[in-house]
């Protein structure tokens, strides 16, 4: 099952949440900010053991005081006007990150709306991409795909590329 929601990630009872970090995994502001502070220094000492990430990778951590099992961290592409291989890099981190959700036996993951803040990706042209690659790459025993949006434009965008993509 693939749903969409309104909401905070931070707050959401899932086995896995992504985090839209940097490729210093480092931290930074928007959700990634949000998950660090909720999550507990014990993220960002993790994240530092793993020394980065390409664009479109994803890597996991422990969760913190989350009360997920893990954060699995990927960075998304910053948008450069649609012709630099965004949308195949922005497929790309759905499709790693339901892979690794599935070696780590989740069960259940949160989305964000990758790339639609500070890397400005027009969330109208993200949400058909990110709904389509975790179409493609759900797995066993993945069983929810919940992409948690934050604003009223985001959870429009995703629920509409819900039903077409249908
Ligand atoms: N729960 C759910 N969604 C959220 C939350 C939250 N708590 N907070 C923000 N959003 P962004 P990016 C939404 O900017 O564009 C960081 O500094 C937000 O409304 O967090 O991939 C990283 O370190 C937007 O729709 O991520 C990188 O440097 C979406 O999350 C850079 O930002 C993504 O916005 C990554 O930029």
């Amino acid at each position: 099952m693939i749903e969409a929601v309104r909401g905070d990630i931070t707050e959401q009872a899932v086995d896995a949440i992504v985090n839209a970090a940097n490729s210093s995994l480092l931290g930074g502001g928007g959700v990634d900010g949000a998950i660090h502070r909720a999550g507990g220094p014990e993220i960002l000492a993790e994240c530092r053991l793993l020394g980065g990430c390409d664009t479109g990778g994803a890597r996991a951590t422990t969760a913190g005081r989350l009360s997920s099992r893990y954060v699995i961290h990927v960075v998304g592409p910053v948008w450069r006007g649609g012709e630099a291989g965004e949308a195949e890099l922005l497929a790309s981190c759905h499709r790693r990150a339901l892979e690794l959700a599935a070696e780590l036996g989740c069960t259940s993951i949160a989305f964000p709306a990758i790339s639609t803040g500070i890397y400005g990706y027009p969330v109208e042209l993200a949400a058909p991409v990110a709904v389509a690659a975790a179409r493609r790459a759900q797995r066993p025993p993945v069983e929810l795909v919940r992409f948690v949006l934050f604003t009223p434009v985001h959870l429009d965008a995703f629920q509409r590329a819900l039903t077409e993509a249908k």
